[in-house]
């Protein structure tokens, strides 16, 4: 495995492997890699034949009272991760790297970044769309992965390769989850040992909503106000979101009709978490 933290050389060891016939996957990453990283480095090994991997904290998508500056960083121990995963080359740049002027060329994809996380996070999913633009074409995969965990991420990934013509495939992973069913995220490292097991709640309340739309619960009030029933009983947690949607469109339901987004973002003490899961009537089937 090699780590490269210039973009030339990237662009280089991948075009290497390309003359010589591999196809290409991408896990674009901020790091701190956790297994729902690897799992996605996984897919990336057994679909494609040469696998990048970035891991590039980027502070395009951060707000300005938010998390950036004390995001967790251990590229020594992602450095070891993605060798004994079977990477091929560690993406690492800068921050001047990839910005090494003030950037004023942006991606936006409208209405599907403006509910759920867009409107606590203004202009997050414009550095989202940004970065991920430039990671694409410097690293040109075949296939991008992503995790269902960050579902609007994926949505809006998904559509903005779509509308731009980007010629790559987006393929979208299970969310990897801890024993007690807390989604595997970086951020965990922000709660104490008390939030830790309260954060149990968010995935309890997400169960309990996949068993009422297995028993074919179709009113989405109904299904909210179970969530926030659940979650609520947690002192220290509260709840920012629950949101419906279908997966189409991002818009809210009131009755499950089709494919649909169940995503909460909920805070435990001072951690702002999310999940979510993705429902489809037609086969019947929770993706949790
Ligand atoms: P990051 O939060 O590091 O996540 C990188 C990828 O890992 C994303 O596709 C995310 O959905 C996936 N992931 C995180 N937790 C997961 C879990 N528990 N199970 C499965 N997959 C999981 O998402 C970002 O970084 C950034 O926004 C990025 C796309 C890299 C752009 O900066």
């Amino acid at each position: 495995m090699r780590v490269l933290e210039k973009i030339s050389e990237v662009r280089k060891a991948v075009a290497a492997a390309r003359a010589e016939g591999k196809r290409i996957g991408f896990v674009p990453t901020m790091g701190d890699l956790h297994a729902g990283h690897i799992s996605l480095v996984c897919a990336a090994s057994s679909r494609t034949d040469f696998v990048v991997v970035s891991v590039f904290v980027n502070p395009t998508q951060f707000g300005p009272s938010e998390d950036y500056e004390k995001y967790p960083r251990d590229l020594t121990r992602d450095t070891k991760l993605c060798q004994t995963n079977g990477v091929d080359i560690l993406f690492a740049p800068s921050a001047a790297e990839i910005y090494p002027a003030e950037n004023i060329t942006w991606v936006s994809v409208e209405k599907l970044s403006d509910p759920l996380c867009g409107e606590s996070r203004p202009g997050h999913f414009r550095g989202v769309a940004t970065v991920c633009t430039k990671l694409f074409n410097i690293v040109q995969p075949d296939i991008a992965f992503f995790g269902r965990k960050d579902a609007q991420q994926a949505i809006i990934i998904r559509r903005m390769v779509e509308d731009l013509d980007m010629p790559l495939a987006i393929e979208v992973c299970p969310t990897v989850r801890e024993p007690d069913g807390v989604a595997m995220s970086s951020r965990n490292k922000y709660l104490g040992p008390q939030e830790r097991r309260d954060a149990v709640a968010i995935y309890a309340a997400l169960r309990r909503c996949a068993d009422l739309l297995e028993k074919g619960e179709v009113d989405t009030a109904i299904l909210a106000a179970d969530i926030c029933g659940t979650i609520g009983k947690t002192p220290s947690a509260r709840v920012e979101y629950v949101g419906i949607m279908s997966t189409d469109d991002l818009q809210p339901v009131r009755r499950i009709e089709g494919p649909t987004l169940v995503a909460v973002a909920v805070w435990i003490g001072s951690t702002r978490l999310i999940d979510n899961l993705v429902f489809d009537p037609h086969t019947g089937k929770v993706s949790l």
